[in-house]
Parts: structure tokens; sequence; C-alpha cells
């Protein structure tokens, strides 16, 4: 992985507080990242109830990676010692590095970080996790944007090495370069890229994406075969549609538009109809059951 381009900062220190914001699916998996690094971490979540439901979902993951040998019992004691549910942003005053994972929405993101701005010192660097949007535009409104910096990690964050380290319009190059580096610390492979549209492994998937959909609507081939003809002879982990039946359609229909949009309409990038008419009939994926394929309780094998 190339070296960062330019800036001499060092990574954040393991004794300085992380906070994490939005703690779904991605906010915990990249808390328990900090966590094992070393960082007391602050969980703050907008829906009441969350963060501390958080807290306990972190805890019985570390104590099942306790029972599997990954994870000594007195590393575990001391992880879940440094990790607490905050129930207000002023409870992150303190926190040298905030990743938001909240909602994938330009303008809450916006006002989250306008609220951040108020309660963080200045130097505190402030990242977001954003799949698809565009990192300058979330840092338009800040008093500071240079402290900006995208931090996309990939689902599942704990387990994936790759981070974008994604440098906005006013991203100062020793913040992304602090970013690069801690990223390094927590023991995950990031790369630095500019904020394009999608970055660069969303971007370059979607035509991966969108020709197994075409090849779909052409009548050419059924989902199963296309998945099978990617998996087993292209060397692929998982087909586009059994892939896409993980993300969840309509995460992975949002992010095609979103770098549609973002690209003015180009065609190359155009959303699939197919997958639209999926989404709308509520067959998202494995989340729902159901998506290209069907998840019958106790199948062992997705059925088309
Ligand atoms: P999620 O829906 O699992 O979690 C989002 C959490 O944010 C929820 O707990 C919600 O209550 C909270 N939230 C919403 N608005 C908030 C606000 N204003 N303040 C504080 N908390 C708020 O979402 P998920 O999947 O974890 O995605 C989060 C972000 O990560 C999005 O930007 C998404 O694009 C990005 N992402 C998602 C990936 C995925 O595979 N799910 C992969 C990489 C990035």
């Amino acid at each position: 992985v190339e070296a960062p381009a330019g800036g001499t900062a060092g990574p954040i220190g393991p004794d300085r507080t992380v906070a994490v914001v939005g703690t779904g699916t991605m906010g915990q998996g990249i808390a328990q990242v900090a966590l094992v690094a070393g960082h007391p971490v602050r969980l703050y979540d907008s829906a009441p109830g969350r963060a501390e439901e958080a807290v306990a979902a972190l805890t019985a993951r570390l104590d099942r990676l306790v029972e599997k040998g990954r994870l000594d019992a007195t590393a575990r004691t001391a992880a879940v010692g440094r990790l607490h549910a905050a129930r207000e942003l002023a409870e992150l005053a303190d926190a040298a590095l905030v990743v938001e994972a909240i909602v994938e929405l330009l303008p809450v993101k916006q006002q989250l970080f306008t609220d951040l701005e108020k309660v963080v010192g200045d130097d505190t660097v402030l990242a977001t996790n954003t799949s698809s949007l565009s990192v300058t535009a979330i840092a338009g409104g800040l008093r500071l944007p240079g402290r900006f910096v995208g931090l996309h990690f990939f689902n599942p964050a704990p387990l994936l090495p790759l981070v974008e380290v994604v440098s906005g319009f006013a991203t100062e190059q020793d913040v992304a370069t602090r970013a690069y580096e801690t990223m390094r610390g927590w023991g995950k492979t990031p790369v630095r890229c500019a904020d394009t549209p999608g970055f660069i492994v969303n971007r370059v998937a979607r035509p991966f994406y969108a020709e197994a959909l075409r090849v779909f609507e052409e009548g050419a081939a059924d989902p199963a075969t296309i998945d099978a003809a990617l998996r087993e002879c292209g060397g692929f982990r998982m087909g586009p549609f059994e892939l896409t039946d993980l993300i969840g359609q309509d995460v992975n229909e949002a992010v095609t538009r979103s770098v549609w949009e973002s690209f003015y309409q180009d065609p190359k990038f155009t959303p699939s109809l197919a997958q639209r008419r999926l989404v709308e009939s509520g067959r998202l994926g494995r989340k729902t059951g159901q998506g290209w394929f069907s998840y019958a309780e106790g199948a062992e094998r997705p059925e088309p």
C-alpha cells in the first residue's frame, strides 16, 4: 500500500478518547476496532437507549472473542472498562477523534458536525464513514473544515482490513496523515484517496453490479447462473446477486443512484429498473429473508 502523500503527523495515541456517533452496524464495528486498539471509547446515538444497547452488544462480542481464544480475559475486562455510552453530545468533549456512522443523509450529517464542533476542541479530528456522500459537502458548513476527513470502513469493520482515508477539498494534509497513521495503528490497511463519488471500491464495483443486472434483464441468464459463473469460474468470492443480497438491495441501489447523480447522470452508472422493483417490493436481501434469493429459516443455501 502506498506511502501517505505528504504530512508528518503521527497517529492518535491509544490513551486518547475516540468517540463513535451512530451505533448501528458500522458504528459498533468501528468502536470494537478502536477499543481493541486500546482507546477509551465513547458511544453516542440519537435513538434513546441505542448506545447502551451497543455497549451490551460489544461486551458480548468481546466475550465471544475470549471464548474463541482470540482475546485474553484480562484484555477483555480492560476493554469493557474503557467503553462508555454517552447520553449527550457534550460528553464527547475530550475526544481526539470522532467517527460518525449515522444515517446516510447529507443534511443530517451536516447538522451533527455543526453541533459537534461546538462541543469538541479545535484539534479534534472529525471523520465520516459515509459510503456515498461527498466528504467535502459534509464538511461544507464547518468552522474548521481542515480537520475533517473521510474514514470509510467496510462491513464487517472488525474483519475487513481496508479503510479508505478520504481527503475532502479542505482536508489538511496533516489531518489525513494522522488519520492514515491511526488506521495503521488499529491494524487496518488504509489507502488514501481524494473525494470523488464512491471513492475507490464502491466506484470500481459499480460496473460489476450493473453489468450483472443488465445480463439478467436481457434474459441471458438467471441470477443463480450468473453468480455461479463468477464465483466458481471467475474467481470472485461471491456473485453479484448473492453479494447485493448480503449488502442489502436498498443500500446497494442507493449507492448506485448516488454515484449516478454525482456524475450528472452519466449513463455508465444508470441504476437498474429490476433492482428498483425488488427494493419497492421489500425484497431487500438477507435482512428481510428474501432478495434475489430466499433465505428461509434454517436453509443451508439460498433458494432462487
Ligand atoms: P445503521 O442504520 O445500522 O446505524 C445508524 C445509527 O445512527 C442508528 O443507530 C441511528 O439511530 C443513528 N443515528 C441516526 N441519526 C443520528 C443522529 N443525527 N445522531 C446520532 N445518531 C444517529 O447504519 P449503518 O449501516 O451502520 O451505516 C452508517 C453509516 O455508515 C452510513 O453513512 C453508511 O453509508 C455507512 N456505511 C455503511 C456500510 C454498510 O455496509 N452498512 C459500509 C460502509 C459505510
